[in-house]
């Protein structure tokens, strides 16, 4: 075992859980808040709900992490070898200062990566300053090219910013990823405009199974769509190649996408029901409440944020994340015959 002295005066080991995985992958939701209503993230009612009552059913400020709050648990985090970081939500971008945390970030020794997922709409306005502060990569969520599909989808009719926001990024450099939720009767009519963007676009294009998660989730038997299926679905656009996959580098399964006149890209399946990969999980999230929650599919969580709010020092808080991680289950089973209750957390508190 690895052990040395961090800046925290934190006896560092690895963090390894007991299936021998390590975890070195952060996963931080800003806030459930989002300026999308996307159907598959929150129920309808909650929908109806949040529109009504203005903040109704959002965290209140005060029950999110504080920036200093999670620039202390990022630091430990990372003293303890983790080194990628993901900012999720809701949408991170509608977290007001976002940027300066960011740039806060990038002064943690050791931290490697801080990659953002977001929906796009605010983009074309953030990307630059993003850019600045030293992100490179970007995951965009997009489930149809179709404007009035998006609006559906979303319930917000902002296509076109997320568009241009995706081309401002890709004209700064951006490395960028498009995850589509794929949806049978919904958007699996858009697979092969999806291949076709992947052939023409720097973008990869991953198609990602859509997961019962959430209490009262719109998931159901006749929207899911497996991989192999759309899979099979791109292969009429050209030959796919699978991408050589280094360790720990995520759930998607990378193919080159050859088409017949010669033009290549890059797409992507993350299966997450039809072939699991918790055997490689190496990630830990902490929710938009400031609890960690060390599987996406299991609602075992662990509050952090009532430590750090009860005077914790460094080495309380370090041995709970040790411990979160000891205790981060196997996998899922939601691949067994029977469709197994979804798990109630809330995508848009989790981070996805
Ligand atoms: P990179 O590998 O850094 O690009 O990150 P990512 O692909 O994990 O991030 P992103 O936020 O774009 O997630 C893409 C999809 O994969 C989302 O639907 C996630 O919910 C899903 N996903 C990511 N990690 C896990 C995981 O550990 N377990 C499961 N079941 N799904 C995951
Ligand atoms: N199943 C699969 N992916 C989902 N996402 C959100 N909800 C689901 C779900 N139920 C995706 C979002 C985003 C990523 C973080 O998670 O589209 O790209
Ligand atoms: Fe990791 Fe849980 Fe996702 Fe499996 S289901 S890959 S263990 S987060």
């Amino acid at each position: 075992m690895h052990q040395h002295m961090t800046k925290n005066n934190v006896s560092a080991t690895r963090l390894v859980d007991q299936f021998s995985r390590t975890i070195t992958y952060l996963r931080l939701s800003l806030t459930d808040r989002c300026n999308l209503r996307c159907l598959y993230c929150m129920p309808q009612e909650e929908i109806d709900r949040h529109d009504q009552v203005k903040t109704g059913r959002f965290l209140e400020h005060s029950e999110l992490l504080s920036y200093e709050e999670l620039l202390r648990v990022v630091r430990l985090a990372v003293s303890l070898g983790m080194n990628k970081l993901r900012l999720t939500g809701g949408e991170p971008l509608v977290r007001k200062g976002v940027l300066d945390f960011i740039q806060a970030l990038f002064q943690i020794d050791g931290l490697s990566e801080v990659r953002l997922t977001t929906n796009g709409v605010l983009l074309e306005e953030y990307a630059s300053r993003l850019f600045q502060a030293g992100v490179r990569q970007l995951n965009v969520s997009l489930d149809t090219l179709e404007e009035e599909k998006f609006a559906r989808i979303t319930g917000r009719s902002y296509f076109d910013k997320v568009w241009r926001g995706l081309f401002a990024a890709k004209e700064l450099g951006f490395k960028i990823k498009i995850n589509v939720v794929a949806m049978r009767g919904i958007n699996d009519d858009e697979f092969l405009d999806f291949g076709r963007l992947a052939l023409r676009e720097p973008f990869q294009v991953r198609f990602i199974e859509f997961m019962p998660v959430g209490e009262k989730s719109s998931w159901d038997r006749q929207h899911f769509i497996g991989s192999d299926e759309i899979m099979e679905r791109i292969a009429s656009l050209g030959t796919l190649t699978p991408f050589k996959k280094r360790h720990g580098e995520g759930p998607a399964r990378m193919f080159e996408l050859s088409a017949p006149d010669g033009q290549r890209g890059a797409v992507g399946f993350i299966s997450p029901i039809s072939h699991h990969f918790c055997d490689q999980c190496n990630r830990l999230r902490l929710t938009s409440e400031g609890r960690l929650r060390a599987c996406l599919l299991n609602d075992r969580e662990t509050d952090l944020k009532r430590l750090l709010r009860g005077g914790a020092s460094d080495e309380e808080l370090v041995a709970e994340i040790r411990q979160t991680i000891l205790d981060k289950p196997q996998g899922h089973s939601l691949n067994t015959a029977v469709v197994r209750q979804p798990c109630s957390g809330q995508m848009s508190r989790i981070g996805g």
